[in-house]
């Protein structure tokens, strides 16, 4: 495919901005000889937002070929929302990607399928390009098997989104986000082939063969090539294992 494999980091509640500047110096070194940041691989950071300045300042002055992203964004663009981050902030922190309707929003924040598709909005207002998680839980799958609940989602995340919007979509299977239990990559493929197939009807035929499908759920160095393989997974959102810096690493050397 042409699309660029992305492999993104997604840290979750964890490392400190103290901390973030010890890892992200030790990830850099270890992958000093991979080939990433060019056409090969890119490898995206979403660490926590308190860290965002430090990390940007550490990636500029070192040259690091790593793409920065925040894990949330306010569907609002300023004003009176206490505890809310602006997209322009992101923006304006060299971000280039937000994850959005992440399940640990959608369980712990009560972040509906609305609320997503006007965060959706909000990214693009900014120039961020959204990464749209969605996801069927273990009862989902029971009841409705595995791909109606992301179609659904990602169809309502796409509404009103312009046909050259530049997005990413990841599918994480709830059941599978830090269970050690990942997906086969053949659920995985079937999955992603029907999330790209609702890009083609909601944005055209263009987008959806440009726009990158991620998998994620207990993806490691292990397991990531058998992913990789398969024709429409373009890359994977990490969540556990990218905070282990030679296991991430491993998965950035996918190939
Ligand atoms: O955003 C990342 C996912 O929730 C996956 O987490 O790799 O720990 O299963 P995990």
């Amino acid at each position: 495919a042409t699309r660029t494999p992305f492999i993104a980091g997604n840290w979750k509640m964890n490392l400190d901005h103290l901390q973030a500047i010890a890892f992200v110096q030790k990830l850099h070194w270890s992958l000093k000889d991979a080939k990433h940041g060019d056409d090969s691989v890119e490898v995206g950071l979403f660490p926590p937002f308190t860290d965002l300045r430090t990390v940007q300042t550490l990636l500029d002055a070192d040259k690091i070929p790593f793409a920065l992203g925040g894990q949330d964004l306010s569907t609002k663009d300023s004003g009176a929302y206490t505890g809310e981050i602006s997209g322009a902030f992101l923006a304006k922190l060299a971000c280039r990607y937000v994850i959005i309707g992440h399940s640990e929003r959608r369980e712990y924040h009560a972040e509906s399928d609305e609320v997503v598709a006007e965060k959706v909005k909000a990214a693009l207002r900014h120039g961020l390009v959204p990464v749209i998680c969605v996801g069927e839980t273990s009862e989902d799958l029971e009841k409705f098997g595995a791909s109606a609940v992301p179609v659904g989602q990602l169809q309502v995340a796409l509404d009103g989104v312009a046909s050259s919007a530049d997005i990413v979509v990841a599918y994480e299977p709830v059941w599978a986000i830090g269970s050690g239990q990942a997906a086969t990559p053949e659920q995985a493929q079937d999955v992603c082939a029907k999330l790209r197939d609702v890009i083609a009807d909601k944005l055209g035929a263009d987008a959806a063969a440009r726009t990158r499908v991620l998998y994620g759920g207990s993806v490691k160095a292990a397991n990531i090539a058998s992913f990789m393989r398969e024709p429409d997974v373009d890359g994977a959102l990490v969540g556990g294992a990218s905070l282990v810096v030679d296991e991430f690493s491993a998965i950035v050397r996918f190939q």
